[in-house]
């Protein structure tokens, strides 16, 4: 797939491929963007696809202006003050998720936060507004590889996985978005980015708390504190569900009718059961059941990072 000069018609039809539930890579000002409709849990899943990524994290958000994002978001104090010194600009924040906004669970991994961008790139800006969806988007490179900062990177690193490349000439930035998390007291910074911790202080009147692991992704086992874990233990490659026990079903197999069960895809997706997933592990966490019955699933595309994601979920905690 070539890259599109992002023309008015280009970005029109790019529009109507991210409302199919399509893949589609754009610029912002910081790097290219692989980009999904981000109230369709099928669509992220294809992001995860594409990547190649063997885990699911958290995606940013990206929305056209405030009013937007104060409709998938609670922007407090905090929030509004650095969304009127940085936006639209390369900030992005995490804000606890409106309850009802349709954001898929996907995106969030789960989380009760969500993280929001109001990217100030024009392109990015028309694509945004002709969609009107919002759009989950993390950089536009596979898993591993350096994130893309021209529409030739994202053709070469991902050509085939999305169905449309818009292509702006190279991102002006060519560094990530910073993330600050504003959803207690105490803003903390998660990745330092393009805007500068310095010039974020400077707007919020207080020092920054810094991630513990600032400067690395919050992307490996127990970097991300806060990622989402059912209380109730789970029992993985189980072949039933024991009496007292919930079901997580995957595949064309027949459910027992006397325990609560949910199948993540019965058709046997992948994709949908990766859509599928943190809000199964939910409903099924919720179902006063004392232990979580897991059927396998397959370990190829995006098996991975769903296997990865019920063996996190299955592992002893403390506290
Ligand atoms: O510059 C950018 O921000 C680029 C361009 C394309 O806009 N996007 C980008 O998105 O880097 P993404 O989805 O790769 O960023 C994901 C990171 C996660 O690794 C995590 O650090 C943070 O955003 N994140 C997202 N949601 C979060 C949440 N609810 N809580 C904490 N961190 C979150
Ligand atoms: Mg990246």
């Amino acid at each position: 797939m070539p890259a599109t000069p992002a023309t008015t018609e280009a970005i029109a039809a790019a529009a109507e491929v991210l409302a199919a539930g399509g893949l589609v890579a754009f610029p912002t000002e910081t790097v290219y963007g692989l980009g999904a409709d981000a109230t369709n849990g099928q669509a992220v899943a294809r992001i995860y696809e594409a990547k190649g990524r063997p885990q699911f994290n958290p995606l940013i958000v990206h929305v056209p202006d405030l009013e937007a994002a104060g409709l998938h978001g609670e922007l407090g104090r905090c929030a509004r003050l650095l969304a009127g010194a940085f936006w639209p600009g390369p900030l992005t924040m995490v804000v606890k998720r409106r309850e009802g906004s349709g954001i898929s669970e996907l995106v969030t991994a789960g989380l009760d936060s969500v993280a929001l961008r109001v990217p100030v790139h024009p392109v990015a800006q028309a694509l945004l507004r002709a969609a009107g969806l919002p759009l989950a988007a993390p950089s536009a490179n596979r898993s591993g590889h350096v994130s893309a900062t021209t529409a030739q990177h994202v053709v070469e690193d991902l050509g085939g996985a999305v169905a449309m490349v818009l292509d702006a000439g190279p991102a002006a930035l060519g560094l990530e978005s910073s993330i600050v998390d504003v959803t207690s007291d105490v803003p903390v910074l998660l990745r330092p980015g393009a805007v500068a911790a310095e010039a974020i202080e400077a707007v919020v009147g207080a020092r920054l708390a810094r991630h513990a692991a600032a400067g690395l992704l919050p992307t490996s086992p127990g970097q991300l504190e806060s990622h989402y874990a059912p209380r109730t233990p789970l029992r993985l490659e189980a072949g039933f569900a024991a009496p007292g026990e919930a079901l997580l079903a995957f595949g064309p197999v027949a459910l027992p009718g006397d325990v609560p069960t949910f199948n993540l895809s019965p058709s046997g997706s992948l994709t949908e059961a990766a859509a599928n997933l943190f809000s199964a592990l939910r409903r099924l966490d919720a179902a006063g059941a004392r232990c979580i019955a897991v059927m396998p699933v397959p370990q190829t595309g995006l098996g991975e990072a769903i296997n990865d994601r019920l063996r996190r979920a299955a592992a002893p905690r403390s506290g």
